[in-house]
């Protein structure tokens, strides 16, 4: 699916816009502030029903309005014709209609399927465990429904299981607890060992992708990478879900006292760890920044790739200011597969003087300045882009 057409009503710093988008490089460039992340945030948000960034829903709607609700509308271009996206936003509740009926995010998220690049994104490796372990769910979400499911299962189950450990914790004696935790403990594990496995057959089905990628990044000779899934620190990515299942129970087991004095699971998915090992070190501590965003680039475009071959369409790709993270190199090595491909994508920066020149019916540069989207469609403004750069100034438009 393409988007077509974007409607933001009262969202963020959006008053009322509507913009035609292009099906395929679509660039958003403006000053710091101005409303580009937002913009981005919107389609993400259709798609997934939660931002990529910390926000209550009520930040979502537009401040200081009368209106205290917020509306975004998307018309999208399928095979099958045009469908209309459209979600509500009031007070903390998100209503998301496909062609006015209902649709659930274990739908959305494969029907209209998203990848995201952001700094934080790329910032993988040296972030905590969480933002690696939400790399390869992001790919589970966007496959298909059963995947999407799954982590909508196992988050319901973990979030109930913790509540029952947390009661013992304060105190509960019950034996109708006890007994709850032990019956819902035998779902969370088949539950868990099943994410665990479904992560990891992604994980090796990505592996060939992800070393093609980062060798046309890095123009250099594939290295020996390896992905690495850890369970309760053990390396898992060839196991089978049984195997996995074995583990886990084991540890839980061994650790069933601590869970209840924790008040919360100390086994699952939740706690395993990928690491990206580059000739068998891991990159946390052995790769430099840029190397480390430039193994995260590749997982992303080998994401994009085997999304590609699995699915037969490729994904909406949005790209929140990454170019500023990334070298010169890398930066043209992304354009290049950015336009040898037939996804459509919207990218924000605040300066245009990486960008190559590109046909101009396919592709559109926007303005963005004060929550307004322009189309920048004069030769001299696209030229004025691509020599100026916008950060922390405010004179777009
Ligand atoms: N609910 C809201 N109502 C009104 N304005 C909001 C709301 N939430 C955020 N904003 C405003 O949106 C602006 C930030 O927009 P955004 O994050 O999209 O900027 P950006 O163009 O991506 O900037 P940068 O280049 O720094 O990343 C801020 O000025 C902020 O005050
Ligand atoms: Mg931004």
């Amino acid at each position: 699916m393409r988007l077509a057409e974007l409607k933001l009503q009262n969202f963020r710093n959006f008053a009322a816009q509507k913009l035609e988008l292009r099906p395929r490089l679509n660039f958003f460039v403006g000053a710091n502030g101005q409303g580009k992340t937002n913009l981005l945030e919107a389609i993400y948000l259709l798609s997934r029903g939660e931002s990529f960034r910390p926000a209550e829903r009520e930040h979502l709607i537009r401040n200081n309005s009368e209106i205290q609700q917020s509306r975004l509308i998307a018309a999208l271009d399928g095979e099958l014709g045009r469908h209309l996206l459209t979600a509500q936003i009031h007070e903390s509740r998100l209503l998301v209609e496909l062609d006015g009926k209902r649709t659930g995010f274990s739908t959305l998220a494969s029907q209209v399927p998203v990848i995201l690049f952001s700094p934080e994104s790329l910032a993988a490796i040296k972030d905590g465990p969480d933002s690696r372990r939400r790399l390869i769910d992001e790919g589970l979400l966007t496959r298909g429904r059963v995947g999407a499911q799954l982590l909508r299962d196992y988050s319901r189950t973990l979030r109930a299981r913790n509540a029952l450990l947390k009661q013992l914790m304060d105190g509960d004696q019950r034996a109708g607890t006890r007994d709850s935790l032990a019956s819902l403990t035998s779902i969370f594990l088949v539950l868990g060992a099943h994410l665990a496995s479904e992560r990891t057959q992604l994980l090796r089905e990505l592996l060939p992708f992800w070393r093609a990628a980062f060798a046309s990044i890095t123009q250099r000779e594939p290295e020996s990478l390896a992905l690495r899934y850890e369970v309760s620190g053990q390396e898992s990515l060839e196991w089978t879900e049984s195997q996995i299942f074995d583990v886990m129970s084991q540890r839980q087991k061994e650790l069933a006292a601590r869970e209840v004095a924790a008040g919360s699971s100390l086994v699952g998915p939740h706690k395993h760890d990928l690491k990206f090992l580059v000739a068998e070190n891991d990159s946390r501590f052995f790769a430099s920044q840029g190397q480390q965003r430039a193994l995260i680039l590749a997982f992303k475009i080998a994401q994009i790739n085997l999304h590609r071959t699995t699915v037969g369409r490729y994904p909406i790709l949005l790209l929140d200011d990454v170019m500023s993270e990334l070298d010169a190199d890398k930066r043209s090595r992304l354009m290049q597969f950015l336009e040898g491909i037939s996804a459509q994508v919207l990218l924000s920066a605040t300066d245009l003087t990486w960008s190559p020149e590109f046909a101009p019916q396919e592709n559109a540069v926007f303005s963005v300045n004060a929550g307004e989207v322009r189309c920048v469609e004069s030769r001299d403004r696209l030229d004025h882009l691509r020599s100026t750069t916008l950060g922390l100034r405010a004179d777009v438009n």
